[in-house]
């Protein structure tokens, strides 16, 4: 009878975790990556400082690769205020939507994916 009972709860602890994983398989979001995602949000409010093309002089931020490089210290200086020292866009007087923030902390989190 004992055995019975343990057997019976196994199978149900079974299901119960069978149905766990698979929920959240379906709730997961796509990964973000670079071409989709960063590339032209970059190309917008980090122009024309950070994008040669449109004559920008300081560090190019138009390759994924750069932006690899650097994503933490970007993350960094977008959280900044934009009275702090090293703030980013520079000279803008308001930051990046919260929500484009958490958009280059998400692929960070994502991996860094290219595309
Ligand atoms: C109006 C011009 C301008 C814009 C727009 C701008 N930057 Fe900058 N950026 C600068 C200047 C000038 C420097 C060099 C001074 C400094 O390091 O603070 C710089 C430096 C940086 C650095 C340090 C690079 C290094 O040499 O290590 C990072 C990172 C950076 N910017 C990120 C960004 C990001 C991300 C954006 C867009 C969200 C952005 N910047 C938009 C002008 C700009």
């Amino acid at each position: 009878m004992k055995k019975l009972f343990i057997l019976t709860s196994l199978a149900g602890l079974a299901l119960v975790l069978a149905n766990c994983s698979g929920s959240r398989k379906l709730a997961a979001a796509p990964k973000l990556n670079y071409e989709t995602s960063l590339k032209a949000v970059v190309a917008t409010e980090c122009a024309p400082c950070h994008i040669p093309e449109k004559g920008g002089k300081k560090k190019p931020y138009d390759s994924y690769a750069s932006i690899k490089t650097d994503i933490d210290e970007i993350i960094r200086r977008i959280e900044l205020n934009p009275n702090d020292r090293g703030f980013m866009p520079f000279r803008k007087t308001a930051k990046l939507s919260d929500s484009t923030i958490a958009l280059f902390k998400q692929w960070r989190a994502d991996g860094l994916l290219e595309k």
